[in-house]
């Protein structure tokens, strides 16, 4: 594409929220530049092969990433890739993905199937059911889970707790609802079926980087969706 046109078509995005480049001489004019985050997720430089499921990918820095790398990547968001940057950035990279504007609580194995990498990026804090969504990935996962997220560095250390934030009161906006500790996010994984092979926490965010251990959901959640034995 014309750098001319692509600069044209950037500008008629309402909000960025990734600062990124998409061609050369073009850059979106987000005020979140995810690139160091980007470093820290320690991707295979060849993704070839791989299915990738990037969950809440907004503009879609980290799904571009992924499919340059050569990944077959589904990305999932509530929102439609049109009210974002995602539409325009797939545009003027030229790049495909299945896109699919759904709820996290939506997802089923069934219409998705497995993924090697799941990213859920900037996603946790949104959710009014954190072990639900966490459940859901858990079922989709075949491989490495990727989970970025706000998190309360000196909330009870120790113990596994999380902190409900009612109505705006994070941030100002009313899609936050649960900011948990180091803890609870590692305790939740591994009663899903999570293994956690490494975390790192800067400032108030988290990274951690964990794989299945079992092709099947753990008892506790399956348990906890469905009913009990008669
Ligand atoms: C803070 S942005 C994170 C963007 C990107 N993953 C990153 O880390 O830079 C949260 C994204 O998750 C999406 N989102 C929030 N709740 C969701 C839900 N329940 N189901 C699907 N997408 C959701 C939002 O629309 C938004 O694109």
């Amino acid at each position: 594409m014309e750098q001319r046109l692509a600069i044209d078509l950037v500008a008629k995005v309402n909000h960025w929220h990734h600062k990124f480049k998409l061609m050369e001489g073009v850059v979106t004019p987000g005020s979140y530049d995810p690139g160091f985050l980007l470093n820290l997720l320690e991707l295979p430089p060849d993704m070839r092969g791989i299915r990738a499921l990037d969950i809440g990918p907004s503009d879609g820095f980290f799904s571009m990433h992924m499919a340059l790398r050569g990944a077959e990547v589904t990305s999932v968001d509530y929102r439609a890739k049109t009210a974002h940057g995602f539409a325009t950035m797939e545009a003027i990279t030229g790049l495909r993905f299945d896109y699919r504007q759904a709820n996290v609580y939506e997802l089923t194995r069934a219409d998705l199937g497995g993924f090697d990498i799941v990213l859920f990026l900037g996603v946790l804090y949104h959710l009014p059911d954190m072990m639900r969504a966490l459940d859901i990935v858990d079922h989709l996962c075949d491989g490495r889970l990727l989970l970025e997220t706000a998190f309360e560095p000196s909330l009870f250390p120790g113990t596994a707790v999380a902190r409900y934030y009612e109505s705006a009161t994070l941030g100002n906006d009313r899609t936050n609802f649960w900011v948990p500790n180091r803890e609870c996010i590692l305790a939740m994984l591994r009663d899903c079926s999570f293994t956690v092979d490494r975390d790192e926490a800067w400032g108030n965010r988290i990274l951690v980087d964990a794989r299945v251990q079992r092709a099947e959901r753990s008892d506790k959640m399956i348990l906890a969706y469905g009913r009990l034995p008669g």
